[in-house]
């Protein structure tokens, strides 16, 4: 078994993750979260919170997952969100045309359905499941169409991404956001794809989880004010430039802007946001980079996007998230589909004047001239520009009748004006993060294989902080001296708000390495010990070190350990040589 086999194994088994729909032989692309993988998800998600929605101070929403065609037909989701497809003429297998020749194109997604096609058939690809002859490359969209109501009257479609909720609130959120930018809204939510072909577990699904920003700037502005925090952080750019040398650059996020490397602050600031969120779920930092789009591959809404890319031992680099600059496309898409004003009224700091020519029609001759319409052709004056004004005669149209006036009855008049901003329409930062994906990146690189006794042990080393179990209390023996005492610590640190697990099933070195596996920071062991010394063992998932606590400062102790205020070695009188067996 190679390391994915494992970790997929281990997830089945140990309760995180498995194919949907088991009972009634599955459809692929469809997973189910068990006992742990859904706390470890939500985990995930809530520090994802922390960074983008109570450090940010940006707003949640949720909106519906199915929506109306409009949106997508503004969006460009309707006409544009496709893959290429190709089936095969003899078993009738389809496949992502553009997987076929990934060995052959190092971008495939730059190419045509016709140059596609002929990749294929030039490099004589055939069906790889029966060798068979391909049909042509077609278009096939990804999204799952529905029904509204009954009679077929409106038509829906199940959201292929969460970031058109947020988009669509715009004026909603302006409002809520007192009419000024930035602002930002965030969703975490299912989204749904029809992927043609997904056969790599959880890293392609057509139902799937997003937790997507949409983080609304002022286009003129794209620094960001709190750039200083992240200025220094060092990092590996994968840039156009250094994807054609072949080598990232690792570099700081100043000199990523001061250079170029990165276009603007705010595309920046929110690359070494997802960076430190990443790091702080576990994702190993050797083994994560960002990749610059190439701009071929840049999706149909975007100037820019960066991809944090990590590596997995089987699938090798996957982008688990893309931070794009949307600029004003949805926006502006939005804005002409839906026939509403979606500009922004900014006001300058400090109001700028200007000298303005306004235009006096001598209402004293137009008067006894037009009588009841001269109101009307005064108006019809000064709405026209000095160079219209020009000339042997005015000509104006008004209430659908022809007017013809001499310059000499209309002067002009330089006025100060005081211009306090204007309409923008703002551009768009979009963080945009696969939540599965990166679950699994958590799984893969926390698995760990080590000895103990001879005897090989499989370990997730989950930070405390996303560990879907943070405490397993084990009495040695399933005796009721023992099991009193364990109780009483599990409902004390259960109070606490703990997450524990409570076990008395097999060797107590099974139950170690039961924890072990499904990422268990720390084992309380109880004992005789603990009746006649009144204390228990803690033991480190990752050292295997065990450390005897007095009972009553044993949550104490415990919390300390799980926020990393204190070091395990200090916290307690170690044992030596712990027992395992
Ligand atoms: N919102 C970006 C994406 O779904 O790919």
């Amino acid at each position: 078994m190679d390391k994915n086999e494992k970790i997929n194994e281990l997830a089945r088994r140990r309760g995180f993750l498995w194919p949907a729909f088991e009972l009634y032989g599955g459809a692929a692309g469809f997973f189910d979260y068990g006992p742990l993988g859904a706390p470890l998800k939500r985990r995930i998600e809530d520090i994802w919170r922390q960074y983008f929605v109570i450090q940010e101070g940006f707003a949640e929403i949720e909106a519906p997952t199915i929506g109306v065609e409009g949106i997508y037909q503004a969006s460009g989701h309707l006409s544009g969100f496709s893959d290429p497809l190709t089936g095969c003429k003899e078993c009738k297998e389809v496949y992502r045309a553009d997987h076929l020749i990934k060995h052959i194109v190092e971008v495939p997604d730059a190419l045509s359905n016709e140059e596609i096609y002929k990749t294929i058939q030039e490099n004589e690809i055939g069906c790889p499941e029966c060798g068979g002859q391909l049909t042509e490359v077609y278009e096939f969209n990804l999204m799952f169409k529905t029904m509204i109501g009954p009679g077929n009257k409106m038509t829906g479609y199940m959201r292929p991404e969460t970031a058109q909720g947020m988009f669509i609130n715009f004026p909603r959120l302006l409002r809520y956001f007192r009419d000024s930018l930035p602002f930002a809204a965030v969703q975490i939510g299912k989204s749904y794809r029809n992927e043609i072909s997904p056969r790599q577990g959880v890293i392609r699904l057509r139902e799937f989880t997003q937790a997507e920003a949409e983080i609304f700037i002022d286009p003129r502005d794209k620094t960001h004010p709190r750039f200083g925090e992240i200025r220094d952080i060092r990092m590996k750019f994968y840039s156009q430039a250094a994807q054609e040398k072949g080598v990232e650059e690792e570099m700081t996020f100043g000199e990523a802007v001061e250079r170029g490397v990165v276009a603007h602050q705010a595309l920046a600031y929110y690359v070494a946001r997802t960076y430190q969120f990443l790091l702080a779920i576990g994702v190993a930092p050797d083994k994560l980079r960002f990749r610059q789009h190439k701009a071929d591959e840049m999706a149909h809404y975007a100037a820019d996007c960066w991809d944090a890319e990590v590596f997995l031992d089987r699938l090798g680099w996957i982008e688990i998230v893309g931070v794009a600059d949307r600029t004003d496309y949805d926006l502006k898409a939005h804005a002409a589909t839906s026939k509403v004003n979606l500009s922004v009224f900014v006001h300058y700091d400090q109001p700028v004047k200007r000298q303005k020519l306004v235009v006096k029609p001598d209402f004293k001759s137009l008067g006894p001239r037009f009588k009841g319409k001269a109101k009307a052709v005064g108006e019809a004056l000064k709405a026209l520009s000095p160079e219209e004004l020009k000339g042997d005669m005015i000509r104006l149209t008004v209430d659908g009748e022809p007017i013809e006036i001499e310059p000499t009855l209309v002067s002009f008049e330089s006025v100060e004006e005081e211009i306090r901003g204007e309409e923008v329409i703002p551009h768009v930062i979009e963080p945009s993060f696969g939540i599965d994906r990166i679950l699994y990146t958590v799984l893969d690189h926390s698995y760990y294989e080590d000895a103990v006794d001879g005897e090989s042990r499989a370990v997730l080393k989950f930070l405390p902080a996303v560990a879907p179990i943070e405490v397993a209390v084990l009495p040695l023996m399933d005796r009721k001296e023992l099991v009193g005492p364990a109780r009483a610590i599990v409902d004390e640190l259960r109070r606490l708000g703990l997450r524990v697990d409570y076990d008395t099933s097999g060797s107590i070195g099974r139950r170690y390495r039961r924890n072990d596996e499904i990422g268990t920071p720390y084992d309380v062991t109880v004992d005789y010990e603990t009746i006649e010394q009144g204390t228990v063992t803690i033991r480190d998932r990752d050292t295997m070190l065990q450390i005897k606590v007095p009972l009553a400062q044993v949550a104490n102790t415990l919390q300390a350990l799980l926020c990393g205020t204190i070091k395990f070695e200090a916290a307690g009188t170690i044992l030596s040589p712990a027992k395992e067996a």
